[in-house]
């Protein structure tokens, strides 16, 4: 029978190398770096945890310990603050570790996105779940978790999120071709291909950072080959999903994006992604934009 549902859990794969921000990824994943006062992932985990998901399994690698200990209690510290009578932070610190349930689980050899996503399949179990990539930052004044649960709970299977791109920059990401459904915004994927060779591709519709995906995807995927570049493909195994039979979890829909989002694993957009967050700040907008347009 087709799965619907409410989401309740998430995985996010931060297992990548990060090879695009070499040399601050060297010791420190891309995860980790600082988007004004807090981690990249930690606007990730909260981005999911206010679409009402209480259960987070990250797949990590090497070098990874820093996030690990940033979900953390950090007694220390914690006792620290209290001591200085910063109150305010000493909670901020301590509420890090209760956002959600943080599991964890290593992937060994960075072999792809699908192959991160393979290793979700024991804990997942048999529900659909969300996947939100930790280098993916969705601004939280223009959320798609929200559209997406919805949309997976009116259509069942997976459902992806799809932003208009210029045609010169289509190639950097996953393509989807589509046909309208009967709701404002919420398409039907006819076809996916990852990052297309220049003038092949489908459309102008680039795949983001966030998926609600049906377990059907594990079966797919373990019988995957390598795709491009050699890695195990999340967007082949999604490819295969739209031809899978709906009774057995197949189906693709997707909710298109017209928000802000930035990849934070690109120096340029990662860039865009500080200065957009710290102008949206009342302690830091004013003084941040009368500096910008003096500069
Ligand atoms: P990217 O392709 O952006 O990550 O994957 P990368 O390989 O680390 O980046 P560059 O190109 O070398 O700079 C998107 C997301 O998938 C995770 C990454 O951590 C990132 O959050 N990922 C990718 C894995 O967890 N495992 C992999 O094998 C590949």
């Amino acid at each position: 029978m087709s799965n619907r549902g409410s989401i309740h859990k998430a995985v996010i794969p931060v297992a990548g190398l990060g090879t695009r921000f070499l040399p601050a990824t060297k010791a420190t994943p891309k995860e980790m770096l600082p988007v004004v006062d807090k981690p990249a992932i930690q606007y990730v985990v909260e981005e999911a945890v206010a679409a009402g998901i209480h259960d987070v399994l990250f797949v990590t690698g090497r070098n990874k310990d820093s996030l690990e200990n940033h979900f953390d209690r950090s007694p220390n510290l914690e006792r620290t603050l209290a001591e200085r009578g910063d109150f305010e932070m000493q909670g901020k610190i301590a509420e890090l570790a209760d956002l959600a349930a943080m599991h964890y689980v290593r992937q060994g050899v960075p072999m792809g996105l699908g192959h991160a996503v393979s290793m979700a399949k024991e804990h997942v179990g048999s529900e659909p779940f969300a996947v939100l990539l930790g280098d993916d930052l969705v601004d939280a004044s223009t959320p798609v978790l929200p559209d997406m649960f919805a949309a997976q709970q009116k259509f069942g299977g997976s459902i992806l999120a799809l932003m208009e791109v210029p045609a010169d920059q289509i190639h950097l990401y996953g393509c989807a071709a589509v046909v309208e459904t009967d709701t404002p915004d919420v398409v039907r994927v006819t076809q996916l291909v990852e990052k297309p060779a220049a003038g092949t591709a489908p459309s102008n519709l680039a795949v983001i950072g966030r998926y609600v995906i049906d377990p059907a995807i594990f079966g797919l995927l373990e019988n995957l080959a390598p795709g491009r570049g050699g890695e195990i493909q999340l967007t082949d195994a999604l490819a295969a999903l739209i031809d899978t039979p709906a009774d057995s979890g197949g189906g693709v829909h997707a909710v298109i994006f017209r928000g802000k989002r930035y990849d934070t694993g690109d120096k340029l957009s990662y860039l865009k992604s500080v200065v957009s967050i710290a102008l949206d700040r009342d302690d830091l907008g004013p003084d941040l934009r009368a500096w910008l347009t003096s500069y």
